[in-house]
């Protein structure tokens, strides 16, 4: 049966590949990513390998609250239900690390606007939906401060703590919906694949991208992935395996939880106080 499919950061590498992919195998897949000309790229190649379908897209920079919230109400506005929720944005490296509501940019796009995607649209998410949640090998203990603050931290830290709050807050949604049907699930699409993100932060080529297209298709539709909510599937090993160990720490998995429930509270808090001003 045909599912209809959200990816976020679908204008390139694992994304892309992923959403061509699912394209192919007949399902609808709606595009999200930061720039129209990327967007108009990608869903022309998205239609070209699944005949000339149209393709739904999204523009919206991931890196604010404000933009993540006005997303998730545009794709409300224009969609009766989605299967699936693909979480894929994200950034490693780049020239400004603080966003302009005072978030390191890790943290605002890697775990922070997938939480605030998926909890706003758990209404859209019907009986049987996925989550599914890019993490990576690199896991560190997750800073709160860091997370609620940009503090300068260096870019494979913050990094590595944002896809460990992932991990984390995937889990601990996991529990907190064991009384619905949706799954959530965390997946490292495998190391060192070949896209932008790996050329800039490694200097390396990287394996090909359709390692990470084939997991996230899987994890998106396979029935091995129907039992997996809260668990996290390592693509390195090939299987599920266990994450960095706060991230089995239910307790610890809360904590983040509230943390970025508190930071996306503060920042529009902000908001609110400086229109009024
Ligand atoms: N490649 C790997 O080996 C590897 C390993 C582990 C985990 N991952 C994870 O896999 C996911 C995909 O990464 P990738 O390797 O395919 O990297 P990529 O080629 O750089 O793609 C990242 C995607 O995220 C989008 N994006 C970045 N910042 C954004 C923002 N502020 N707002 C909205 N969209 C934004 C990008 O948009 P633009 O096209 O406009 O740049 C692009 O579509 C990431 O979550 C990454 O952490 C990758």
């Amino acid at each position: 049966m045909s599912k209809t499919i959200l990816l976020t950061g679908a204008t390139d590498g694992i994304g892309l590949e992923a959403a061509k992919l699912l394209a192919k195998s007949g399902h609808r897949v709606l595009l999200h990513g930061r720039s129209k000309d990327k967007l108009a790229s990608a869903s022309a190649a998205v239609a070209a390998v699944a005949n000339d379908i149209d393709v739904k897209t999204y523009c919206a920079d991931l890196s604010t609250v404000e933009a993540t919230e006005s997303l998730a109400q545009e794709v409300i506005a224009s969609n009766d239900r989605l299967d699936v929720l693909i979480n894929n944005a994200g950034v490693l490296k780049t020239p400004e690390t603080v966003t302009s509501e005072g978030l390191d940019i890790r943290f605002a796009v890697n775990t922070i606007a997938p939480y605030l995607l998926t909890k706003a649209l758990l209404p859209l998410l019907g009986d049987q939906a996925r989550v599914v949640n890019l993490s990576s090998a690199a896991q560190a203990s997750v800073d709160l401060a860091a997370l609620a603050n940009a503090t300068g931290l260096d870019d494979m830290e913050a990094y590595s703590q944002s896809k460990l709050a992932i991990t984390m807050w995937t889990n601990g949604v996991a529990s907190s919906l064991q009384d619905r049907s949706i799954m959530l699930v965390s997946v490292n699409p495998g190391s060192l694949l070949g896209s932008k993100m790996v050329s800039d932060a490694f200097g390396v080529q990287g394996k090909s991208l359709s390692i990470g297209a084939e997991i996230l298709s899987r994890a998106a539709l396979s029935p091995e992935f129907e039992q997996a909510s809260g668990l996290y599937f390592d693509n390195d090993a090939g299987d599920f395996g266990p994450p960095h160990a706060d991230a089995l720490n239910i307790t610890q998995c809360m904590a983040v939880v509230e943390a970025i429930e508190q930071t996306i509270a503060r920042v529009k808090n902000a908001r609110v106080k400086n229109a009024g001003s």
